[in-house]
């Protein structure tokens, strides 16, 4: 039988759904078919709002909880349905849901997902995995970075010092050691598109800076960059990851009242975008001398973003997508998530504690069956 599986990732831009019908049976993942569901402006409204305290939570958090479990059925049913083929050819599928709050440091500490794995179940007849962070978080760890794992099995090179960079609404690397280094390192490095969404909505009525074109026309202002590189979660060494609750309008709002206000908002745009690029070029540059450095997720689709990582990364690194790699950006994360569900079903570990900081290596995730 085909290892077929399903991967669903709704990632903390909140942009929509990606989907992917993914074989393992190779030694690279074959992606057989993709699918995406972009969220109307309302929902992700609705989700951003609950990123943040607020009035109603539970039974807000519950109605959202059944529309993405819904949504994320609809986007696996026509993945099928595009093939031709049943729920039954379908060995499970792996969802990450969607992240409402990630506070692994706090004293009562945890990580929240939605998108309900009962649903999916129920509307589309295959067992599916999720809740993939908590046994993490519960083993002591961050609860994330989940991918590296992936991304070692995937991008691997004997030869190469590699790292793997999604820039999602957070940006996070995985370091993957050559036959010549043992450990295998992974962090959230701050900030990948969320400040920067979150501008050009302001300012622009966009969701994104398409292609990174607006920020490109503004000027780098250095004071502002230095107060933004001054928060300490840049400094501190991993395991950490981050979100939402600390990287958000309000830190930029912060960011920016101890400045003079003579910023244009393209200039601040340009400056969020050069923040992205330094902290991901630091971050990696801190552990590796040199090497190859693979994109993937939506930043990768920003020139503007590409053009300065590639220029700050000269000439030690070389900058390109995961394209190259024959897995184009925009499904790296989704396929991880086929592939998390597929190590659960074996009773396979997912996590790597080398990465988040957990106690263990630990099979991760919830099994709900069909
Ligand atoms: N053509 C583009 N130009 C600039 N930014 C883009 C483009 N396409 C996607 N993005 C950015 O990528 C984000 C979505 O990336 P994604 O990997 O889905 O993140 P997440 O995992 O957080 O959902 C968008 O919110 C946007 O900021
Ligand atoms: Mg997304």
């Amino acid at each position: 039988m085909n290892d077929l599986y399903i991967g669903l990732m709704s990632g903390t831009s909140a942009d929509g759904i990606d989907a992917v019908l993914v074989e393992f049976s190779q030694t690279k993942p074959h992606v057989i078919a993709t699918h995406y569901t972009p969220y109307p402006e309302t929902l992700r409204q609705q989700i951003l709002a609950l990123c943040q305290p607020g009035e109603n939570e539970i039974q807000r958090l519950g109605e959202l909880d059944t529309l993405l479990g819904t949504l994320l059925s609809e986007a696996a049913n026509s993945l099928i349905h595009s093939q031709s083929l049943t729920a039954k050819a379908i060995r499970a599928i792996g969802s990450h849901g969607q992240t409402i709050r990630h506070a692994p440091n706090q004293p009562h500490r945890f990580t929240l997902q939605i998108g309900d794995p009962n649903t999916i179940a129920a509307l589309t007849g295959i067992t599916t995995v999720a809740d993939f962070r908590r046994k993490d978080v519960a083993c002591g760890g961050q609860g994330a970075p989940l991918v590296p794992a992936f991304h070692h099995d995937a991008f691997a090179s004997a030869s190469t010092p590699r790292a793997i960079v999604n820039i999602g609404g957070m940006a996070n690397v995985t370091l993957l050691p050559t036959a010549f280094t043992t450990r295998l390192i992974g962090f959230d490095t701050g900030p990948g598109n969320a400040l920067l969404d979150g501008w050009i909505q302001t300012h622009q009525q966009q969701t994104h800076d398409q292609n990174g074109a607006w920020g490109a026309q503004g000027t780098l202002q250095k004071t502002l960059l230095t107060q933004c590189l001054s928060d300490p979660y840049f400094q501190l060494p991993p395991p950490k990851s981050t979100g939402r609750e600390h990287f958000n309008q309000a830190w930029l709002r912060h960011q920016l009242a101890s400045l003079p206000s003579s910023f244009t908002p393209r200039d601040i745009q340009a400056t969020l975008t050069e923040l992205t690029a330094q902290t991901i070029v630091n971050a990696i540059a801190s552990h590796l001398p040199s090497g190859d450095i693979l994109v993937c997720g939506g930043g990768a689709h920003n020139t503007f973003l590409m053009n300065r990582l590639t220029a700050l990364a000269a000439p030690a690194f070389q900058v390109r997508s995961t394209e190259s790699d024959g897995i184009h950006p925009d499904w790296v994360e989704a396929i991880a998530f086929a592939w998390l569900a597929k190590r659960t079903l074996e009773k396979k570990s997912g996590n790597l504690p080398s990465v988040t900081g957990a106690n263990q290596a630990s099979i991760l995730g919830g099994i709900y069956y069909a």
